[in-house]
Parts: C-alpha cells; sequence; structure tokens
C-alpha cells in the first residue's frame, strides 16, 4: 500500500516518466481507486476515470454506444459468476434468489445493452429459464456456464476493466453486488445522458425523426432498470450498516452522470443540484427548451407529438426508477439521512416527484382541465 500511495503521490505531481507511461496505461486512474480509504469519493469507489478513459479510447474502432453496451454485459456476467459461485457454498433461499435475480439480469441484458455484441447477444438469448425456489446446484452451475459463455465472447479489454474495478472497501460480498450494480447504473445513465445530447443536437439541426430515435432508445433501457433493482434489493440490513459505516462522503449523489441527465433535460430551480456535482454551461439550451422553440417554429404536428410522447415516457420511467430507489432505500436504511448528507428516504422521494420535463407535464394538465 505504501508503494502504491508513493507511485500515486509522485503522478500527481507529475513526475514525467510516470506520468508519460500512466498515459499509456490504466494506471494513473487505478492507483486513486487503490489509495482512497481516506479521501475518496464516489467516483474514486467505482473507478469512474477508468470508465471514462475506455469509451474514449474503444470510440477509436466501435461506437461509444457498443463500447458501453459491451461493458454493462461483462459486469453483469461478473456479477452473476460471483453469486452463482457464493450459491455452491451457502445454499440459503436468500442465495438463491440473489442468484436468480442476477441470472435474470444477464438473460434479459439485451434490453439494457441493446447493442451488445452478436455472440453475446446469442448466449444470453438461448440461456435457459429458471424457477423461482428450485435447485441451487442445478442454479449455480447454469448460472457459471452463463457467465464463462459471455465472458468467452467479451473482448480482453472491457474484461480487463471489469477486473480491476471491484475495490470493496469491507470483506463483505454483498458489496461487490451493490459495486457492481452501481457501476451497471452508472453505464445507463452516462447512456442516457449522451442520448439527450444527441436529441439537442439533432433537433437544432432539425432533425426531428432523429431526436425521437435516440430519446426511444434511452426510454426503453431507463425502462429494464427493473431488473438490476431486482439484484439490489436484495441487499440485507445488516450488511448494508457495514457497508455505510465504511463509505462516509461517498454517495451517488455526486454521480455527474445522472445530474447530467436531470440538468440537459429542463432548466432546473436554483439549488436543485445540492453537490454542483455537473457544471453545465449556463447558455448551453436543454432539450425542454429546444424542443419548445421547435414546436413554435419549424415542426410539424406530428413531429411535435412524436416527441412529446417519448419525452414523456422517458420521464416516466425515469421517475419510475426513482420512486424503486426510494422504496429499496427504505426496506434498507428506512428513514435515517444519507451518508450524501440528505434526510435520506424523505429526500428521494421528493426528487421522484419533479419531472424531468416540466413543460410537458403542465401541457398535459391543461390539456386535462380543458376536457
Ligand atoms: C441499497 C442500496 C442503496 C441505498 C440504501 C441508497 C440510499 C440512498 C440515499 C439515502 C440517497 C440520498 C442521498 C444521500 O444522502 O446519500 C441516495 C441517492 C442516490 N442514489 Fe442511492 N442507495 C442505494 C443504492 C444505489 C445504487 C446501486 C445506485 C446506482 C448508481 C444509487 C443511485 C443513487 C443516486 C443517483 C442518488 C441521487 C438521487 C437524487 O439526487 O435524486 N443508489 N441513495
Amino acid at each position: 500500500m505504501a508503494e502504491l500511495r508513493q507511485l500515486h503521490d509522485l503522478l500527481a505531481e507529475g513526475e514525467a516518466a510516470l506520468v508519460s507511461l500512466a498515459s499509456r496505461s490504466p494506471l494513473a486512474h487505478w492507483l486513486p481507486l487503490s489509495v482512497d480509504q481516506e479521501d475518496g469519493d464516489y467516483h474514486t469507489y467505482i473507478g469512474t476515470a477508468l470508465y471514462e478513459q475506455h469509451w474514449r479510447r474503444a470510440s477509436r474502432w466501435r461506437t461509444e454506444t457498443e463500447s458501453r453496451d459491451a461493458v454493462i454485459v461483462a459486469l453483469a456476467a461478473d456479477l452473476l459468476a460471483n453469486e452463482a459461485h457464493a450459491l455452491t457454498h451457502t445454499a440459503s433461499r436468500d442465495q438463491y434468489a440473489r442468484t436468480r435475480a442476477a441470472f435474470q439480469l444477464l438473460k434479459q441484458s439485451a434490453t439494457l445493452a441493446p447493442t451488445m455484441p452478436p455472440f453475446v447477444a446469442d448466449a444470453v438469448s438461448g440461456a435457459p429459464t429458471v424457477a423461482d425456489g428450485g435447485d441451487g446446484m442445478a442454479l449455480a452451475t447454469i448460472s457459471m456456464n452463463l457467465a464463462e459463455d459471455v465472458l468467452a465472447w467479451t473482448s480482453d479489454a472491457p474484461r480487463q476493466l471489469v477486473d480491476i474495478t471491484m475495490l470493496p472497501v469491507t470483506q463483505l460480498h454483498d458489496e461487490q453486488m451493490f459495486i457492481r450494480c452501481i457501476q451497471i447504473f452508472e453505464g445507463l445513465y452516462v447512456q442516457v445522458a449522451r442520448s439527450l445530447e444527441c436529441a439537442i443536437a439533432a433537433l437544432e439541426e432539425d432533425d426531428a425523426g432523429e431526436a425521437e430515435a435516440v430519446l426511444r432508445d434511452a426510454a426503453a433501457r431507463v425502462e429494464a432498470m427493473p431488473i438490476l433493482f431486482r439484484v439490489l434489493t436484495t441487499m440485507p440490513r445488516d450488511a448494508f450498516a457495514v457497508i455505510r459505516d465504511n463509505t462516509h462522503g461517498r454517495s451517488a449523489i455526486q454521480s455527474r452522470s445522472y445530474r447530467q441527465v436531470e440538468l440537459l433535460s429542463a432548466p432546473r430551480e436554483a439549488g436543485f443540484d445540492p453537490q454542483q456535482a455537473a457544471q453545465r454551461d449556463v447558455a448551453d439550451p436543454t432539450l425542454q427548451e429546444v424542443y419548445l422553440k421547435r414546436v413554435e417554429r419549424r415542426m410539424t404536428a406530428a413531429q411535435a407529438d412524436g416527441l412529446a410522447k417519448v419525452m414523456r415516457r422517458l420521464d416516466l420511467a425515469w421517475r419510475m426508477s426513482k420512486r424503486t430507489h426510494w422504496g429499496v432505500t427504505l426496506k434498507v436504511i428506512g428513514s435515517v439521512p444519507g451518508t450524501g448528507g440528505t434526510s435520506g428516504a424523505d429526500y428521494l422521494k421528493h426528487s421522484a416527484s419533479i419531472s424531468l420535463f416540466p413543460a410537458l407535464e403542465a401541457d398535459t394538465a391543461m390539456g386535462a382541465a380543458s376536457q
């Protein structure tokens, strides 16, 4: 640890040979994860910088979306392998339920990661179905086979990324599930944020069709999030209490990509962003603003309706996901404050009531009132 810290400090000071070495390897971005016990945050906990570096590099030969989808599937396969392995040691009902949820997650991962590589798509779609409350050893075996098949078809770079971004702060196996869930959610948040950016750019070019298509993709991914929550909700209260004790000051409220989704969708009230987590240039228009401007001019009624429909669909799915997160939080920690300094479940309940596109919501309410 002392050597890692020394190397980390040398890099932070900009020691030339090391910086040049690190720019060619993931080392510089990995070191902060390994020495962040005292001063880490949410992003060093889950390795965000390494994932961002991977998207940037991978985009040279495949699109960022394909690269993110490949990583999401590799993360889900690793999660399943870990849970199936635990099931071979602990054949409890709870571990069966967790492994089954992880199995379903990987089996249905095409809904979360629709551009996954074709061989991987074949492996997951060909997997058998598993019953609720069946034989533990049988589930462990088919789960390990599926996870191995998927990882065998996954290229080296995403596999390595998944391997090096598991640095838990406790010895609890539950924390490994927690970290993998967060990393998959993060991949999805980034994807939704990029879709919003693409939709804004497309509308600015008067391409309503393209904007609608990318928003449809984003809505479908958010609608698929319940399969991931089904894994997370197996978190035992006592295990999470230990994880919380060791992760003070790290909260997903610091997530930049999550905040970006909300900042890109519509102007937010002052004080909306308690952590100032993701700053956008205030001059940048949000999707709601660009949409409203184009509705006034340039767009046909059919285009405006199509876009409004998909924006409402995205908003509904996003808020549904926030409500599910609130429900999981109540189950796992009750109503104690969060590690990010908020009131906890009450904060999340309120946050789930805020629309991504308030102007469209006002339209719906006015439409309903005039009928
Ligand atoms: C059982 C596990 C979890 C519990 C008990 C939990 C609890 C909480 C609490 C209490 C907050 C309020 C902020 C704070 O003070 O910390 C919060 C915020 C948040 N959590 Fe979780 N969380 C869990 C898992 C996750 C996972 C796996 C993700 C995925 C990335 C996640 C994403 C978020 C986000 C994005 C926020 C900010 C919400 C907003 O500002 O609207 N949480 N969580």
